[in-house]
Order: C-alpha cells, then sequence, then structure tokens
C-alpha cells in the first residue's frame, strides 16, 4: 500500500495547516478532498500545489460514487476527515446545509472507507485508520468550574454542534458494528493563520485595521478554550499515528480567556504594531452587539489523556501565538481580500440572528 493519506477540507483554515505539517514533517502523500465551499480556498494551499506528494480533488464528501473512486485509485493507509460547514452562525441561519455536509457527508465518507477497508489484505488492513477531527462544542457549555473530559456527556446546543456530534456517533457506530478503526478528537477553539474572515480572530483584526466598530457578541464574558492551529495538526497526528482505535482525545492548551480579553489581547498587539487613526487605541473601536441565540457560556478542555497516554503537548504559548497570527495576517492582507471576494462576504454583515 502506497502511504497515502486523503485529508478532507484540507483547503479550510486547519486543514490548509494540517496538509503543510504533512508535508513538511512526514514522508506521506496527501490527496486533499475538498468541495471549495466559501471558507475553502486553493488560495490556502498553492504554494503546495507543486509539492510531489500532494494532490487535490474538488469533490462534495457526501458524493459516494466520486469519494469511493477517491479510495479506489489513492488507497489511503489513512483518512483525516475535516471537512465541514463550520461557522455556528451560519448554522442558525442555515442548519440543513450542516446536517448534509457535517452528518450525512461524514456517514458517506464512513461507508465508503468501509468498503475500501474491507477489500484490504489482512497487514493494510490493520493499519488503516479513520480520524474524525470534532470539536469540544458536542459537550454543550459548562458553569463557572470543570473541564470537558472524554466522559463528557453530549450536550450540544447549536446546529453546528449537533451536526458535528451526529457525526462523532456515526463514527462510534461504524467502529462498534463494522470494526472500522476510527479515532475521534474533540478540539478546542483554534487560532492561527488562513482562518476565514467572519470568525472572532480575523474579523477583530481586519476591523481595526479598518477603523471600523469590533463587534463583541453580549457582554464578552462568554469564555473559550484556544489552542494554537499547529497545536492541534500535530496533536491530529500523534492520535493518528499513537491513539487506539475506538478512543476519542480532547486536544486543548487549558487556555481559558473570556472573548473580552482575548479580542484586548488582539487589539494590544495591534496596537504594538500599527497605528491607529480616530481613536487612541484599538481597544476603543470595541462595540458590544446583541448577542448570538443559544450562546454557549464556557468551554474549558482538559487533554490530559492526550498528553499522559500519548505523550502530545502543546508548545505554543498563548501570547507568543496571538502576536505570530496578528503579524501574519498583517503579512497577508491580499489573501484575506481574495478570499472574501470569492466568497461575496462582507465581514460587517452579521449572520446567526435567527430565533432572537
Ligand atoms: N476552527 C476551530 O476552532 C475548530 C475547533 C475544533 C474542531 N474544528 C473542526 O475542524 C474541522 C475544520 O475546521 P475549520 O475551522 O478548518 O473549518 P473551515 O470552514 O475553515 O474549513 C472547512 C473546509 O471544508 C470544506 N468543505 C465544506 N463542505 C464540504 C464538503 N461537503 N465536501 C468537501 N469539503 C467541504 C470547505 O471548503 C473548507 O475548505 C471541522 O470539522 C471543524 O468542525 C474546528
Amino acid at each position: 500500500m502506497e502511504s497515502t493519506i486523503i485529508v478532507t477540507g484540507g483547503a479550510g483554515f486547519i486543514g490548509s495547516s494540517l496538509v503543510r505539517f504533512l508535508l513538511e514533517s512526514t514522508d506521506r502523500r496527501v490527496v486533499n478532498i475538498d468541495k471549495l465551499t466559501y471558507s475553502g480556498h486553493r488560495a490556502s494551499v498553492a504554494p503546495l500545489e507543486k509539492h510531489p506528494r500532494y494532490a487535490f480533488r474538488r469533490l462534495d464528501v457526501a458524493d459516494q460514487a466520486d469519494i469511493a473512486e477517491v479510495f479506489t485509485k489513492e488507497s489511503p493507509e489513512a483518512v483525516m476527515h475535516l471537512a465541514a460547514e463550520s461557522h455556528v452562525d451560519r448554522s442558525i441561519d442555515s442548519p440543513l446545509e450542516f446536517v448534509q455536509t457535517n452528518a450525512v457527508g461524514t456517514a458517506t465518507l464512513l461507508e465508503c472507507a468501509t468498503d475500501y477497508w474491507e477489500s484490504l489484505p489482512e497487514e493494510d488492513a490493520e493499519r488503516f485508520r479513520f480520524l474524525n477531527v470534532s470539536t469540544d462544542e458536542v459537550f454543550g457549555e459548562l458553569g463557572p468550574t470543570g473541564k470537558f473530559t472524554e466522559d463528557t456527556p453530549y450536550d450540544p446546543h447549536s446546529p453546528y454542534s449537533a451536526s458535528k456530534a451526529a457525526a462523532d456517533h456515526f463514527c462510534r457506530a461504524w467502529h462498534d458494528t463494522y470494526g472500522l478503526p476510527v479515532l475521534i478528537s474533540n478540539c478546542a477553539n483554534n487560532y492561527g493563520p488562513r482562518q476565514f474572515p467572519e470568525k472572532l480572530i480575523p474579523v477583530v483584526i481586519l476591523n481595526a485595521l479598518a477603523g471600523d466598530p469590533i463587534p463583541i457578541y453580549g457582554d464578552g464574558s462568554n469564555v473559550r478554550d484556544w489552542l494554537h492551529v499547529q497545536d492541534h495538526v500535530r496533536g491530529l497526528w500523534t492520535i493518528l499515528t499513537e491513539g487506539e482505535p475506538g478512543e476519542t482525545y480532547n486536544v486543548g492548551a487549558d487556555v481559558q480567556k473570556t472573548n473580552l480579553e482575548l479580542v484586548r489581547t488582539i487589539c494590544a498587539e495591534l496596537d504594538e504594531r500599527v497605528e491607529t487613526t480616530d481613536v487612541d487605541e484599538h481597544a476603543d473601536l470595541i462595540t458590544f452587539v446583541d448577542d448570538r441565540p443559544g450562546h454557549d457560556n464556557r468551554y474549558a478542555i482538559d487533554a490530559s489523556k492526550l498528553s499522559q497516554e500519548l505523550g502530545w503537548q502543546p508548545n505554543i504559548d498563548f501570547l507568543t501565538g496571538i502576536g505570530r497570527t496578528v503579524q501574519w495576517y498583517l503579512d497577508n492582507l491580499d489573501w484575506c481580500n481574495t478570499v472574501m471576494d470569492d466568497a461575496d462576504q462582507s465581514i460587517d454583515e452579521r449572520l446567526g440572528t435567527r430565533g432572537s
């Protein structure tokens, strides 16, 4: 069997970092399957296009015939499944798109993977792995104390997290019913380069640069746990290569911040790098707006299983990582303009108010 890994969603934020990691830090061939929705862009993987171990296929993970053909043609040793509709606000406006890609798409991929895996010689079948990349949002929300562990019951609140929970349940079902060697990772909020400019961190940076109001939902007290995307993709590789099929691993760096703290940190990083025009400091642009319906109060991840059993540790500290992220956006405004133009997207557009 060729040492090929299928990555789905490899033109997205985390997927494009994962593809880079696999090409730079392993000897594997990478086949990137991506539908190129508004949030996936070839500009995110353009520098990799000529790499001898990289191939791109523009496909929908929910298209069974196309995906089955890729398995037959590429004979992968593993699948790392990241393709998803990923923005909570959009899931509030258009929930069925999330059901289609995240639930139906994952089940389709599992089905194709199982047909392929059952056809493999024993040694190759033993080696095959399917890693489903999921989120801590499936666990719902926490009160003032405590953290999500792998045993926390699922309690999703948004159409996004419900569709990701469905995907995780399908993965367990395919493992328990057919024996497919599936692993699941549930990760905290990621930050880093190439995140589509509709999510909090790029919105803050781009609005601040434009001198526009920086919107914060509610009073900014919602707490998120933050992990640099490069630590995440290293964790995914550790789980894929060292993890036990059938197991779930939480991934996080134990960095809990309120949204207001996060935004203030980004503003301070910007203050060090760029002049403000109409205000004294970038934080003066912070504006509180109506909260998101069903906005989860607090997430915090206990990743001790991953560190104790598989030896993974995050190694990018929060302030360094945020500073680097701010600098990346400053250096790559062309990328922001390209992906926003192609998606016909404006960051001023408020999404996800249905139900409020
Ligand atoms: N961003 C986070 O903080 C975070 C945290 C934990 C887990 N996750 C999970 O990690 C994965 C990647 O997240 P992201 O932030 O990179 O998302 P993203 O929106 O940036 O990227 C998703 C990618 O999937 C592609 N895609 C969407 N529908 C598809 C389909 N039907 N077929 C093929 N490709 C399709 C898109 O074109 C895009 O390239 C998701 O599964 C998400 O649930 C994200």
